[in-house]
C-alpha cells in the first residue's frame, strides 16, 4: 500500500506558511490515495537533535555495548532512516531561513545521510540507496528567491536528496510573503495554483 511520509521543520506552529500549503498538498494525495498511511515528523516538536559525537560513536558500537543513551541516540537515527524507507512519497515543509533550510531540517538530513545505508561509494562515484520515491518539497520565503543565487534551499534539497537516490523532486515555492498583502497573496496563490497542477500526485504512487 502506498504510504506518505509529511515532514515539517518551520519554527511558526500554527503560523506556518510552509506547513499550511503542504497540508493542502498532502490533503489532495490523500483524496488520491484513499485509505493510505500518512506518517508526519514535526522535527520542531521533535526538538531535532543535532548529529554528535555521541551519536557517531553510538552507531559504530555493537549493540551490547551501547548505554542506553547510546541505544535512544541509535533508535533515533534508525527511526528517522526507517520511516522514509518505508514511504512511497515524502513531502517536505521547508521554509527558508536566512537563505537555507531550518536547521531541524539540517539535522533531520544528517541522520538520514548514512553510508552503507543509504548511500554508498562505488569505484565510480556515490549511489543512493533511497530509490522509487517521489518527493515533493514546499517552501515559503519572505522575499523572491527562486533561481537567484540567494536560494540555498532548492539547489541544496536537490543535491543532498539526488545523492541519497532521492531523484524524483517537485519544489512548490511561494515567495514573496513577507513583502506586503498583495506579494504575499500572490505568492501564496501561485503556490496554490502550483500544488492544484501537481498531477503527479493522482497517479499511482
Ligand atoms: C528565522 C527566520 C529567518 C528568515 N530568513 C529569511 C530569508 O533569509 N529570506 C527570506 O526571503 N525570508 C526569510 N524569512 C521569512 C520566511 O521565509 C517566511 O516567514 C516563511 O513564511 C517561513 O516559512 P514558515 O511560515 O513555514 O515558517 C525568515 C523567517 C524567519 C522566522
Amino acid at each position: 500500500m502506498s504510504s506518505l511520509l509529511f515532514v515539517t521543520s518551520s519554527i511558526l506552529g500554527q503560523n506556518s506558511k510552509s506547513r499550511e500549503l503542504a497540508d493542502e498538498l498532502v490533503a489532495k494525495w490523500r483524496s488520491a490515495h484513499p485509505g493510505a498511511q500518512v506518517v508526519t515528523r514535526e522535527l520542531t516538536v521533535d526538538n531535532a537533535p543535532h548529529l554528535s559525537l555521541e551519536t557517531i560513536g553510538a552507531l559504530g558500537k555493537p549493540t551490547q555495548d551501547r548505554t542506553t543513551d547510546e541505544q535512544a541516540r541509535v533508535d533515533y537515527a534508525d527511526g528517522i532512516i526507517a520511516q522514509v524507507e518505508a514511504a512511497v512519497t515524502i513531502v517536505i515543509a521547508a521554509p527558508m531561513y536566512n537563505f537555507s533550510i531550518p536547521s531541524a531540517l539540517k539535522a533531520w538530513i544528517d541522520h538520514l545521510a548514512r553510508a552503507g545505508r543509504t548511500f554508498r561509494y562505488t569505484e565510480t562515484g556515490p549511489v543512493g540507496l533511497l530509490t522509487n520515491k517521489k518527493v515533493y518539497v514546499v517552501s515559503a520565503r519572505g522575499g523572491i528567491h527562486a533561481g537567484q543565487p540567494s536560494d540555498f534551499v532548492e539547489p541544496y534539497l536537490r543535491v543532498v536528496l539526488g545523492f541519497l537516490g532521492l531523484t524524483d523532486v517537485k519544489f512548490v515555492n511561494a515567495e514573496g510573503l513577507a513583502m506586503g498583502a498583495e506579494p504575499a497573496a500572490k505568492g501564496l496563490a501561485a503556490a496554490r495554483t502550483a500544488i492544484a497542477e501537481l498531477s503527479s500526485i493522482a497517479k499511482a504512487a
